[in-house]
């Protein structure tokens, strides 16, 4: 059931940089943005047009929209909380656009302060209307393998939620494995229930690696077919609204682990290694990716 051909989304730029504490400046964010999609990325984040005052790192990505070089063939898209942050989208022309909720109810409390029901109702007329302009919309479900608040999740809740999203409108479902606590039995679990309803082609993989397990648990997604995995350029990331999480899996080792079994991809190890040695340049750490330790001059 192993798909021969992956889409890769870097996140690295939204999850990533959202979540970074030093100062990352615009012309930075810019140059890597463009070093990604020099390396083949062709599904960037690359913002989120939430409330500055929730995320301030992100409170500039008007601007960095504004100041890429676009190619041809690559879609640049944005978190959009609201009608507010589509308006904001749309005025920056993100070729896509994403809404995210939750399958836990704290969770969503905590990260975009209302209920599941209510984020639903609230991304509803986001979806409608981003389809009105021609933008497709991208959903999140965070908490699926585990919740920093509430623990265990039920995968039914995981399943409700991507069900709702689709039925919305939106072309495609990230299942985020937000806090890194899933392992890989957990993950077939999930994905035969979440399976059951919904086509295993709507569904995409949005794992972080905080326990180290993230590679495991995307075997385990990719055996039973899932096809798109999201991932950030040098392991950076986590949600400043989910304690414990780090970042998301690194797209260096995603891209090592799916070049060696023969699955493409489109991304080049060698150019993504240049994003990589620059946005750590700029943040003045290491990689927390193996693979790009091992292959980075120092
Ligand atoms: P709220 O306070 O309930 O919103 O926040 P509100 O509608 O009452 O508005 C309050 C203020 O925010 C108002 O301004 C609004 O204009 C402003 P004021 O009158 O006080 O000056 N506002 C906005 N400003 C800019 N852009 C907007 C916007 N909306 C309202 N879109 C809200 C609700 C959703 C806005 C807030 O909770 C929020 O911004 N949350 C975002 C949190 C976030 O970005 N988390 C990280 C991303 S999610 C993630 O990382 C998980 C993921 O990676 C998947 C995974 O790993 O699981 C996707
Ligand atoms: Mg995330």
């Amino acid at each position: 059931n192993f798909p021969e051909k992956v889409s890769l989304v870097e996140v690295g730029p939204r999850d990533g940089l959202q979540n970074e504490k030093a100062e990352v400046s615009t012309q930075t964010k810019v140059e890597l943005v463009d070093l990604l999609a020099e390396a083949g990325h062709r599904r960037i984040e690359t913002g989120s047009f939430v409330s500055p005052k929730w995320v301030p790192q992100m409170a500039d990505s008007g601007d960095v929209f504004a100041r890429i070089s676009r190619r041809e063939g690559v879609s640049y898209s944005a978190l959009t909380p609201n009608t507010k942050g589509l308006e904001n989208a749309l005025a920056a022309n993100a070729d896509e656009v994403a809404i995210f909720g939750a399958a836990s109810e704290s969770f969503s409390q905590k990260n975009i302060n209302c209920s599941i029901e209510e984020s639903l109702a609230r991304f509803a007329p986001v979806v409608e209307e981003a389809t009105a302009k021609g933008k497709p919309v991208r959903g999140y479900v965070s908490c699926v393998l585990g919740c920093p608040y509430e623990g265990e999740i039920a995968p039914e809740a995981v399943a409700n939620v991507t069900r709702k999203m689709l039925e919305m409108g939106c072309y495609e479902v990230s299942l985020g494995d937000t806090i890194g606590t899933g392992t890989p039995f957990k993950t077939q679990r999930m994905l035969d229930v979440v399976t059951d309803v919904v086509p295993v082609d709507k569904l995409g993989a949005h794992f972080h690696d905080t326990y180290g397990q993230a590679l495991a648990n995307l075997y385990v997604a990719l055996s039973n077919g899932v096809s798109v995995i999201d991932s950030a350029v040098a392991g950076l990331g986590g949600c400043p609204y989910a304690k414990g999480a780090s970042g998301n899996v690194a797209t260096e080792d995603v891209l090592y682990m799916l070049d060696g079994m023969g699955i493409s991809t489109g991304v080049d190890m060698q150019k993504l290694l240049k994003a990589t040695s620059f946005i750590m340049h700029s943040v003045g750490r290491k990689p927390s990716s193996k693979v790009a330790n091992a292959l980075m001059d120092a």
